[in-house]
């Protein structure tokens, strides 16, 4: 058996809630959830879609940093969740010995805001992705030529192109709890893999530049790297954000 502490919240109240799970070799965080529901509280709310790692909806917190709840597996997220039901106080004891180490904690991603449960309301985070454009400015008199490009150059776009969109960078980010316009790590993962396309327009990539030139765009960024850490298809946004800011000097 395996506990889940997980946080719960209906409108204005938040608690933490532990439930004992029969654990399966190879079994996941989202199965865990599922059993849950299915077996013990119906009402346990949290989103997900392909189970496979793909589609990123159920980013989540898992003991205390973010993650796919569909590629945790239990088995390599057991800790000590320490609950104090009197304050609603719950932490993790990192020197547990193994066999006090029974539990998972689970919580929604931070710094957006939760609806319910586990579910968090991802329009914010959508629309600071949506601000830097889902379009390649191609200039207009580029004809019908193909345009051919490095394949070295293509792994390198293709880094970027692998974001599933689900907001664990935004959710372990420093600035991004600061503050709520800063355009995150995904979006300005983003806005490299355009800059380095060739097919982008000169014109377009300036304006591209002289957007994210400012303390919500690349300099708000605090360097730490935790959006590396935690990006479970391994795109690199610290690395974009400081390529963006040579490229931003040199001009
Ligand atoms: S359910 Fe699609 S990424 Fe986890």
């Amino acid at each position: 058996m395996v506990k889940l502490t997980i946080r719960r919240q209906d409108g204005n109240t938040i608690w933490y809630e532990t439930f004992e799970v029969e654990e399966r070799p190879g079994m996941t965080v989202l199965e865990a959830l599922f059993q849950i529901q299915e077996k013990q509280d119906g009402s346990l709310c949290f989103r997900y879609s392909c189970r496979g790692a793909v589609c990123g909806s159920c980013a989540m917190l898992i003991n205390r940093k973010p993650g796919l709840a569909c590629r945790t597996q239990l088995s390599d997220a057991r800790t000590e969740v320490v609950h104090d039901p009197e304050s609603e106080n719950v932490s993790l004891k990192h020197d547990s010995k193994d066999e006090d180490k029974e539990g998972i904690l689970v919580e929604p991603l931070p710094n957006l805001q939760v609806i319910r449960d586990l579910i968090v309301d991802m329009d914010h985070f959508f629309r600071l992705v949506d601000s830097i454009g889902p379009w390649l400015g191609v200039p207009e008199d580029a004809g019908n030529e193909q345009t051919l490009m490095e394949p070295a150059l293509q792994m390198q776009i293709e880094k970027y192109t692998n974001c599933i969109l689900c907001a664990t960078c935004h959710g372990s980010c420093p600035a991004a709890e600061r503050d709520g316009e800063y355009l995150g790590p995904a979006a300005l993962a983003k806005a490299w893999r355009f800059f380095i396309d060739p097919r982008n327009d000169e014109e377009d990539v300036g304006k591209l530049l002289s957007d994210i030139d400012s303390h919500e765009g690349v300099w708000g960024c605090d360097v730490v790297y935790r959006c590396v850490a935690v990006c479970p298809k391994k795109v690199p946004p610290t690395t974009a954000i400081i390529k963006l800011r040579e490229k931003i000097k040199e001009r």
